[in-house]
């Protein structure tokens, strides 16, 4: 088995690099329809890796759960669909004032995975869609690379409009649209987050602390203890790209976590 051609340009998109595999080792192998076991690691890392791929199918279909799939019809799709009405015509802050289009998210409805960044910038400002420009081509690489296409997951961002001039967003309009984010949660009812970037990070963990500091661990979100891996803002790792290594472990312990 090896990794489909497109698979290898997310994975090469995302600097990480491949060995070759020894004669027969796909052979030998369950349920690998992606090899990070191929990305050159550290010693200590490789095991990691390895642990998780012996117990993963990472196709997002492999993670669906068959009561979801039964509780389908419970999903209260009016809810949804009055949360999308009223994130349409918000006015709670001032930033309605400057908008050209609130930005929702996108994605599956009953997502195992939600990715959530931070808000809007010009271009997701511009077509009504979250991570669109090149952070959002970044990030469509790195979720592809673990098997996710972007409407396998849901994305969405701590805020629904456009900061001017792609300034950080500040605590009264978190707090606003707080209340939207937290009904998609409750609604999609995802089995883990990816936090993307040290915004959205600190504010679901009502932290301070550095991304770099509050990566690399799983941390629980909310009443509903969701677990919670963060990791860089793709803008971030697309400044730094030695940092990708360090994104692909947090999505490996995505997997993971899907796969527990
Ligand atoms: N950055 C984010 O955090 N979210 C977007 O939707 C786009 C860029």
């Amino acid at each position: 088995m090896s990794l489909d051609h497109r698979q290898q340009q997310y994975l090469d998109a995302m600097g990480i690099s491949c060995w070759e595999a020894r004669p027969g080792f796909f052979s030998e192998q369950k349920n690998v329809s992606l090899e990070p076991l191929l990305v050159e690691s550290r010693p200590s890392e490789r095991l990691e890796e390895q642990a998780i791929i012996d117990k993963t199918a990472v196709a997002a279909d492999a993670f669906r759960d068959p009561h979801r799939e039964a509780s389908e019809q419970q999903t209260d799709k009016a809810k949804w669909e009055m949360l999308v009405k009223k994130v349409s015509h918000c006015q709670q802050c001032h930033l309605s004032q400057t908008r050209i289009n609130t930005v929702f998210g996108v994605g599956d409805q009953r997502a195992n995975c939600m990715v959530i960044g931070e808000a809007p910038g010009a271009d997701e400002d511009k077509q009504g869609q979250p991570f669109v420009g090149r952070a959002g081509k970044l990030l469509d690489e790195m979720l592809f690379a673990v098997g996710f296409k972007r409407e396998q997951v849901f994305i969405a961002n701590i805020l629904k409009c456009r900061p001017p001039g792609n300034r950080d967003p500040r605590p009264e309009e978190v707090a606003e649209c707080n209340t939207y984010l937290l009904q998609q949660i409750k609604l999609i009812q995802p089995k883990v987050i990816l936090s993307v970037g040290r915004i959205s990070t600190q504010n679901l963990l009502n932290s301070k602390e550095k991304i770099g500091r509050l990566r690399g661990q799983v941390h629980y979100f909310g009443a509903l203890n969701i677990p919670l891996v963060a990791t860089y803002h793709p803008a971030y790792l697309l400044r730094s790209p030695s940092e990708k290594r360090k994104s692909w472990q947090d999505l490996l312990r995505v997997l993971a976590i899907l796969n527990n």
